[in-house]
C-alpha cells in the first residue's frame, strides 16, 4: 500500500467528500451523436476510467446552439439531453466517484460549417488570431448575452436533474467566458466591455446565474468549479497579472478554482524572466480561501503529489489517463511499474478510447500523446503544451 498525499479523500465547503485527490480533466471525446447526445462510445470509455479518481470532469458541453465548438461535442442546451446525460452521470459515479459536468459556450472559436451556417457569435467582431484564418464573429447584443447567461442557468439546473455532483464553468482555452476577459477579444464600448471590471461582468453575470440555480434547485451537495487559462500570448491579451486578478475577484463565489496548463511546473509564457512557478502564485492568491486544482504532464505518482507540494489541493490529469485507466488503482497498489507513460497507437481501442477519438489523438494530439511511435517525443515540460489548453502553435 502507498502512503502518497494525492490518495487522501477530500470534502468540499459543500459538504462533497471525494475519495483521493485526483481528477480525471476534461477531455473531448468527439464521440457525442450529432446532436451533442451521449453515445454508448463515451459511456464505455467513462466507465473504463470510473473506478479510480475521486472526481471526474466530463469533456465539455456547449450550452448553446450558437456555442457548439466542434463536431461530436457534448451538449446540454436542451431537455432532451437529460435521458443521456442521466446516463453518462450514473457511469461516473458507478464506482464512487463524484460526476462534474463541464460547460460552455465556445463564442469565436467556432465555425459557420460547426453552426449550419450561422456566423459565430462573440464579445467584438474580431476574428482570433489562432488557428489562422479563423471566422469573424459577429458581436453579440445586449439581449444576446443576456440570454447566453441565462442558458448557462438551464444548462446547470439540466446537470442538477442529470445527477452529477457538480459543474466545471470554461473559463479557459480561450473559449466565450475567457473571450469576454480578453481585451483581445473584447473592445466592446457598452457595459461589458472598456475596463477591466466591465470584461469581468460576463463571467462574473454567469458564476451569479449558476449559483441562484444551485441554492433553487439542487438538494444534495452540488459544487461549481471554474477553470482558468492563467496567460494569453496575444497582445493585447489576458496577462499573469490580471488572472490572478480574476482569480482573487472569483474565490469567493466558486467551489474550486482549476487551472489550465500543459505542465504543472510551468512558468510564465510572456515573462521569461519570472521563474517561479504559475501554479505557486495562483496558490498565494487563492490562500487556502478556495481549493485550487492544478495539472499538466502528471505522470508518475510522485508528480501528483508534488502538485500538492507546489499549493494546489487537488491534482487533474488528463492524457496520462487515457494511457492508464488504471492509473490511482495501480498507484493505490505500489504497482507503480506497471503504469504505461506511453501506448501504442494500436492500443487505443483496448483502452476503450472512442474511434473518432483515436483518430483525433493520433492527428491533432501525436506529439502530445507519448506514442511509441513518436518521431520527436516532447521531453522539455517548460514547452510542452497541449493543444486543447487553447494554444494551437507551439511555443
Ligand atoms: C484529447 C484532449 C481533449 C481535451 N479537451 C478538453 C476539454 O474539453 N476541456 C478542457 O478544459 N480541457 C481539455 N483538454 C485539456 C486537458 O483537460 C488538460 O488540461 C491538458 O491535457 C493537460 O493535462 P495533461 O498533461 O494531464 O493531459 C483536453 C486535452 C486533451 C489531450
Amino acid at each position: 500500500m502507498s502512503n502518497y498525499h494525492f490518495l487522501e479523500s477530500f470534502t468540499f465547503e459543500r459538504g462533497l467528500q471525494l475519495k483521493n485527490k485526483i481528477v480525471m480533466s476534461p477531455m473531448t471525446t468527439m464521440a457525442s451523436f450529432y446532436n451533442g447526445m451521449v453515445s454508448g462510445d463515451e459511456l464505455n470509455y467513462y466507465e473504463a476510467r470510473a473506478g479510480g479518481p475521486g472526481m471526474i470532469i466530463t469533456a465539455v458541453a456547449n450550452v448553446s446552439a450558437s456555442g457548439k465548438g466542434f463536431e461530436g461535442e457534448l451538449s446540454v442546451e436542451s431537455d432532451e439531453m437529460i435521458s443521456g446525460l442521466k446516463k453518462l452521470a450514473t457511469t461516473l459515479k458507478s464506482k464512487g466517484g463524484k460526476a462534474i459536468l463541464q460547460i460552455f459556450h465556445a463564442g469565436r472559436k467556432s465555425n459557420s460549417k460547426i453552426l449550419r451556417g450561422e456566423q459565430p457569435v462573440s464579445a467584438s467582431a474580431i476574428a482570433a488570431e489562432y488557428p489562422k484564418a479563423s471566422e469573424i464573429p459577429r458581436a453579440l447584443t445586449e439581449d444576446e448575452i443576456e440570454e447566453i447567461i441565462l442558458d448557462f442557468g438551464a444548462a446547470v439546473k439540466r446537470a442538477i436533474i442529470a445527477g452529477f455532483d457538480g459543474v466545471e464553468l470554461h473559463g479557459a482555452n480561450t473559449y466565450l467566458l475567457q473571450q469576454f476577459y480578453s481585451e483581445n477579444a473584447n473592445q466592446r464600448t457598452d457595459s461589458w466591455g472598456g475596463s477591466r471590471e466591465n470584461r469581468m461582468k460576463f463571467p462574473m453575470a454567469v458564476i451569479s446565474e449558476v449559483n441562484q440555480i444551485i441554492d433553487e434547485f439542487a438538494n444534495r451537495p452540488f459544487i461549481l468549479g471554474y477553470r482558468i487559462s492563467p496567460e494569453e500570448i496575444e497582445t493585447p491579451g489576458i496577462r499573469l497579472e490580471d488572472s490572478l486578478y480574476f482569480a482573487d475577484k472569483i474565490k469567493n463565489h466558486v467551489d474550486y478554482i482549476h487551472l489550465s496548463m500543459g505542465s504543472y511546473k510551468r512558468t510564465s509564457l510572456n515573462d521569461k524572466a519570472d521563474i517561479i512557478p504559475i501554479l505557486e502564485k495562483f496558490s498565494k492568491v487563492i490562500a487556502n480561501e478556495v481549493p485550487l486544482i492544478g495539472v499538466g504532464s502528471v505522470e508518475k505518482p510522485r508528480e501528483a503529489d508534488e502538485v500538492l507540494e507546489y499549493g494546489a489541493d487537488l491534482v487533474a490529469i488528463g492524457r496520462e489517463l487515457l494511457r492508464e485507466p488504471q492509473w490511482v488503482q495501480k498507484a493505490m497498489a505500489g504497482d507503480e511499474a506497471s503504469i504505461r507513460t506511453k501506448i501504442s497507437p494500436s492500443d487505443l481501442a483496448e483502452l476503450k478510447i472512442p474511434d473518432i477519438m483515436q483518430i483525433y489523438l493520433k492527428a491533432a494530439f501525436n506529439s502530445v500523446m507519448h506514442f511509441t511511435t513518436d518521431t520527436n517525443q516532447v521531453i522539455d515540460y517548460q514547452n510542452e503544451v497541449a493543444p486543447m489548453e487553447g494554444f494551437e502553435k507551439k511555443l
